[in-house]
C-alpha cells in the first residue's frame, strides 16, 4: 500500500511523527458576530483602566479592567490557570465582553467560543465535545526549516495540452513561474497541482510568494511594495522584495491548534487502493479522534516542545450559558481544567440560583436535585474568579444605541433615540437594540432617510417587550378562568 509522504516535520527523535500542517479552512468555526459587530475589543487605555466608550465598548467598566488585568497575565504568560465566570443579567454584555476579548488576542492566539447547550447531541459524546472544544483553544506555534523558492511572481503561465482522456476541453500540463528576489531571478516549470494550489491562494504577478519545495505548497505572504498605492485604507498587505537566492532554506512558522492537528491525523492516510477508498466514503473521509490518538498527539507535541521546535499558545475557551452543562460536563471540566495543557477559560451565565443539571433523578433532593449559584456545582465555582456584570443606566443604552446605528447605517432623529433609551431603560437593552433595524425599514419605506419618533411608536406596537407580552398573557389567563 503506498501511502503520501507527509509533510516535513522537524526531525523526531524516537518513533511517531505527527502531520502538522493545518486542515483545510472548513474545520474553522464560524463566529457569531453579527449582534456584536461593533464590539472591536476591551477599550481599555494604556494603562489598563475602562475608557467610557471605546472600541464599541460602554460602561460596564469594571468587568471590562477585570477582563483586562486577566488579558495581560495570559500574554506574558502567567495566568493562573483559574477560570472566569461573567455573571449578570440579560443583556448585561456577557457575551460582548467574550467578544472583544477574542479582538483582543488577535489572530494567533486561538479562541473558541461555545455555548454549554453544544454538548447535547445525539451522536457525540458530551464529554468528547468539550474535549474537542478545550483542544480547538490550545495554540501550538511550530517552527520549521523547510526548503522553499520564494520571491515576487514575475511571470504566470499555465500551458495548455490537449485532454488525453476525453478529447474535449484542454487541461494544464504545467505551469511556468518566474520569481524575483534582490538577488536574482529564477523561472521554474510546475506541475499542475502547484497551479491549483497557486489559484486557490489567488496569485497574481506582483504577489510575493513562497512554494514548500517537498510539498508543493504555496503561500502568499503579501503584494510586493513595489505595487503598493497612495490609498490610506486598503486591506492588502505590502512586502518588501525577499532577500537572498529564490531557491533557499526559510524557517517558517506555523500557528495550529491542537485539533487542527487531531483531525488532520485522524484522516485516514493510506489510500490508493480501493478498499481504503470506499472506506473513506463511507466515513466521510476521516477516522474518529480518539483518545489514543490525542494521547500519540500529546506525546509528539511534548517532545517538540522540549526540543524547542514548538511553543504552547494557550487560547481562550469561552463556555456561554454555562448552566446548562450537567453534572458530567463539570465533572469533566474540574479534571480538564488541572491539566497542564488547559487553555484559559472564561464562563457565562445569567441565571441566580438554580438546578444543576443532571442531579435532578439522583433522588434524596425531593426531586428537585442539586441547586447552587448560577447551576454550577461548589466545587468548580470555589476554584472561579467571578466578575460581574452591572444592568445599564439610560445615557449608557443611549450610546449603545448610538454607536449601533452608526455600524448599521441608521439614521435616527435624536427624538427617537431618546425613546428608544427610554424604552431599553423601561424593558431590556436588547428590546431596543431589535427595534432598530425593523424601525429603519419602516421609515424607507415611507420615503424618509431618518428614523423618526413615529416609526419608533409604530413599531412598539407592532413588537412586544416581554413585560406587556406576560400582562397579555395573565389577561388571557384570568379570561379563559371566567368561563
Ligand atoms: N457595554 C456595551 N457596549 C456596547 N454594546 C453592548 C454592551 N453591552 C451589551 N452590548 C450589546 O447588547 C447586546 C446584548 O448583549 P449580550 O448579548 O452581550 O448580553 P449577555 O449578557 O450575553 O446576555 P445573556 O445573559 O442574555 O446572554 C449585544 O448586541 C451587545 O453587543
Ligand atoms: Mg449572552
Amino acid at each position: 500500500m503506498s501511502t503520501p509522504a507527509p509533510p516535513a516535520v522537524p526531525p523526531a527523535s524516537g518513533s511517531g511523527t505527527i502531520i502538522t500542517q493545518p486542515p483545510p479552512p472548513a474545520a474553522t468555526r464560524e463566529s457569531r458576530i453579527a449582534t456584536h459587530s461593533h464590539i472591536k475589543g476591551l477599550g481599555l487605555a494604556d494603562d489598563g483602566t475602562a475608557m467610557e466608550s471605546s472600541q464599541g465598548f460602554v460602561g460596564q467598566r469594571m468587568a471590562r479592567e477585570a477582563l483586562g488585568l486577566h488579558l495581560s497575565l495570559l500574554r506574558q504568560g502567567r495566568h493562573s490557570g483559574r477560570p472566569v465566570l461573567l455573571v449578570g443579567p440579560p443583556g448585561t454584555g456577557k457575551t460582548a465582553l467574550a467578544v472583544a476579548l477574542s479582538q483582543e488576542l488577535g489572530s494567533k492566539v486561538p479562541f473558541c467560543g461555545m455555548v454549554g447547550s453544544e454538548v447535547y447531541s445525539g451522536e457525540v459524546k458530551k464529554t468528547e465535545v468539550l474535549g474537542s472544544c478545550f483542544r480547538r483553544a490550545i495554540g501550538l506555534r511550530i517552527k520549521e526549516t523547510k526548503e522553499v523558492y520564494e520571491g515576487e511572481v514575475t511571470e504566470l503561465t499555465p500551458s495548455e495540452a490537449e485532454n488525453p482522456l476525453s478529447g474535449y476541453g484542454k487541461t494544464i500540463s504545467h505551469v511556468i513561474v518566474g520569481l524575483k528576489t534582490v538577488k536574482g531571478t529564477k523561472q521554474l516549470r510546475l506541475d499542475p497541482s502547484v497551479y491549483e494550489a497557486i489559484q486557490k491562494e489567488r496569485v497574481v504577478v506582483g504577489d510575493v510568494i513562497y512554494i514548500e519545495a517537498n510539498t508543493g505548497a504555496v503561500k502568499r505572504v503579501g503584494r510586493s511594495d513595489a505595487y503598493a498605492s497612495e490609498y490610506d485604507l486598503e486591506a492588502e498587505e505590502y512586502v518588501p522584495l525577499p532577500k537572498g537566492d529564490v531557491h533557499k532554506r526559510k524557517e517558517l512558522v506555523q500557528d495550529v491548534t491542537l485539533h487542527d492537528l487531531d483531525m488532520a491525523n485522524a484522516r485516514p492516510q493510506g489510500g490508493q487502493d480501493i478498499m481504503s477508498v470506499m472506506g473513506q466514503l463511507v466515513k466521510g473521509g476521516r477516522t474518529e479522534v480518539t483518545d489514543k490518538l490525542r494521547r500519540e498527539i500529546n506525546k509528539v507535541v511534548d517532545r517538540y516542545i522540549e526540543q524547542g521546535v514548538a511553543e504552547l499558545v494557550p487560547g481562550v475557551l469561552f463556555i456561554d450559558e454555562v448552566h446548562m452543562l450537567d453534572m458530567e460536563c463539570f465533572t469533566y471540566l474540574n479534571r480538564a481544567l488541572e491539566s497542564p495543557m488547559s487553555p484559559y477559560v472564561v464562563f457565562a451565565s445569567n441565571r441566580g440560583i438554580t438546578t444543576i443539571r443532571g442531579t435532578e433523578y439522583d433522588g434524596g433532593y425531593g426531586g428537585e436535585g442539586i441547586r447552587s449559584p448560577h447551576g454550577i456545582p461548589v466545587d468548580l465555582l470555589d476554584r472561579c474568579m467571578i466578575v460581574k456584570t452591572e444592568p445599564y443606566a439610560r445615557g449608557e443604552i443611549r450610546t449603545i444605541l448610538e454607536t449601533r446605528c452608526r455600524v448599521e447605517g441608521i439614521q435616527v432623529a435624536p427624538a427617537a433615540l431618546d425613546r428608544l433609551a427610554d424604552e431599553g431603560e423601561k424593558s431590556s437593552l436588547r428590546y431596543a437594540l431589535q427595534l432598530l433595524t425593523p424601525s429603519s425599514i419602516v421609515a424607507r419605506t415611507a420615503g424618509r432617510t431618518e428614523v423618526s419618533l413615529e416609526d419608533v411608536a409604530q413599531l412598539e406596537d407592532l413588537f412586544l417587550d416581554t413585560k406587556r407580552s406576560t400582562l397579555v398573557l395573565k389577561d388571557l389567563d384570568a379570561n379563559t378562568k371566567r368561563y
